[in-house]
């Protein structure tokens, strides 16, 4: 079956969070059952053009007020091949969304035309896909232009959307009708409009063959008022095409035993490679070299749905009552930044804050640390407390979405679990589960490290989620039949 995944993130050329991995892995994925999986996202000035062969001729795009022409790029990348529309007036800038914690103010304007570039990129290049996958609201038009637009080789293709994150739907002013081409008719409450704006995630959510999200809790919260950021009517109507499926994990990238960015390997067998990761980990982020302490990791973009406004509340209260160390790696508010900045002023040597985005150190701190923390107010998957079970490094979690999914509570009694879990987002239970790790790591130190060898044999693997797309492909094949 011939699939195309539409995305405004993909690795290894352009990530900023988990949706990048995620496009990836399922490309890849699929590819693997025997599938010809094609990913296509915009090219970006950070991508590197090296390995990338552009094609002879300019590639029309068909827009609303008059064509533009566009360079089309590919290149093939775990036999996966990869395309890429690239267009200076967009994409030629520096960051993928925005800058300096700025969302670009076009957005709404690039990722409607790499949309519509997508539809005639698949006429451009002679490959007509069954199925076109899109991701998150940036490719949220191509479930609509496939039906509206009614483009005559398309009309054999079926749509899947998948949405990893709800709270961004792509709000946009309603000339987008015009500017892409797509009728008046969508700027209606019962197709795209909201609030006299178009919202391009409805309009994905009612056009599109099949949805999916990145977990079975997730699909369960996103029906609810609490989680479905006023599209919870329209997913519970739409509740009998909505799928969870879980993320995977790249095992080629996330392995302690194969990993090529940390200092020492480790298995579940055998982990002192473990603690010399921990002893570089310490020296690399300046923290005091002390293999005995408990050392809690986080890695993340800082933004409200992470939660850690409320860790960097209770900081002080922790490292003032509890022998812990802490690293941080994220970037995102500046407000935010500056707190925990402080607060490695006060505790230096126990507490180190790098603020930036370092994909080598991000593997250090889930090799080197021993827990790592993740209170996020949602989480539609998460990657980062599967990647911390694989290299032993407890993940300490809010019940939620993907992350309620794929930690299993520790269980005193039967003295198992791969994690620690807490029900209520708030500043005591945060700081009482903290509190439960310490206490399981320095009084049943047994227990620790059977959850950390338990945790690291947890199968993410690539084939049980391919699988699951796959069945998806074939029903909204069936469904598209059923509507034309
Ligand atoms: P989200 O996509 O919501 O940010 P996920 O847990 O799904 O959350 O994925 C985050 C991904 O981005 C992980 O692969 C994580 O390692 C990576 N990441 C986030 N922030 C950074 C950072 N500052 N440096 C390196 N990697 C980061
Ligand atoms: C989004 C979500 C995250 C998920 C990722 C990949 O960024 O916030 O939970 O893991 O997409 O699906």
């Amino acid at each position: 079956m011939k699939i195309l995944l539409a995305s405004a993130e993909a690795t290894p050329f352009a990530k900023v969070g988990g949706l990048g991995d995620a496009v990836s892995l399922i490309a890849q994925s699929v590819a693997k059952l025997g599938h010809e999986a094609r990913v296509i996202l915009p090219l970006y000035a950070s991508i590197n053009r090296a390995n990338l062969v552009p094609y002879d001729q300019p590639m029309i795009v068909n827009m609303g007020y008059g064509i533009e022409f566009c360079c089309l790029w590919k290149t093939v990348n775990f036999g996966v091949e990869f395309l890429f529309v690239e267009f200076e007036k967009y994409f030629g800038r520096k960051g993928i969304y925005g800058e300096n914690g700025e969302g670009y103010g076009d957005n709404w304007e690039r990722f409607s035309f790499f949309s519509r570039a997508v539809i005639d990129a698949c006429d451009f290049t002679d490959w007509i896909p069954r199925i076109i996958h899109a991701h998150d609201w940036h490719s949220g038009l191509l479930p609509v232009m496939l039906r509206e637009q009614r483009v005559y080789r398309l009309s054999e293709t079926a749509s899947v959307f998948t949405i990893h994150n709800l709270a961004h739907q792509g709000y946009s002013p309603p000339g987008i009708l015009n500017f892409v081409g797509l009728p008046q008719k969508l700027l209606h409450p019962f197709a795209m409009e909201a609030m006299g704006a178009i919202n391009i995630m409805k309009g994905a959510l009612s056009y599109a063959n099949k949805i999916t999200t990145v977990s079975q809790s997730y699909a369960n919260e996103i029906k609810t008022p609490a989680h479905g950021c006023g599209l919870d009517d329209l997913l519970t109507y739409r509740a009998a095409d909505l799928i969870g499926i879980c993320n995977a994990v790249d095992g080629d990238i996330w392995s302690p035993e194969k990993d090529p960015l940390i200092p020492a390997k480790f298995t579940h067998e055998n982990l002192k490679g473990k603690t010399k990761c921990k002893v570089a980990l310490q020296e690399k982020v300046g923290l005091n070299v002390d293999v005995d302490v408990l050392l809690i990791g986080v890695i993340s973009r800082l933004v409200e749905q992470k939660g850690l406004d409320i860790v960097c509340d209770i900081l002080p209260e922790m490292m003032d009552n509890l022998h812990i160390q802490f690293v941080l790696l994220g970037s995102g508010d500046p407000a935010l930044e500056a707190k925990f900045r402080f607060h490695e002023r006060n505790y230096s040597g126990r507490v180190s804050v790098k603020i930036g985005y370092d994909n080598v150190l991000s593997h250090l701190i889930e090799a080197g640390a021993d827990c790592f923390l993740m209170p996020s107010r949602y989480e539609p998957c998460g990657m980062n407390q599967m990647y911390s079970m694989l290299y032993g490094t407890l993940p300490v979690v809010h019940a939620t979405g993907g992350l309620r999914d794929s930690v299993e509570n520790y269980d005193a009694q039967s003295r198992s679990g791969s994690g620690f879990v807490f029900y209520r987002l708030n500043h005591k239970s945060l700081y009482d589960s903290v509190g439960w790790a310490c206490a399981t790591y320095y009084d049943h130190r047994q227990d620790f490290v059977a959850m950390q060898k338990y945790a690291m044999q947890k199968d993410f693997s690539m084939e049980k989620m391919a699988n699951a797309y796959l069945e998806v492909y074939e029903y909204s094949l069936d469904s598209h039949g059923k509507r034309t």
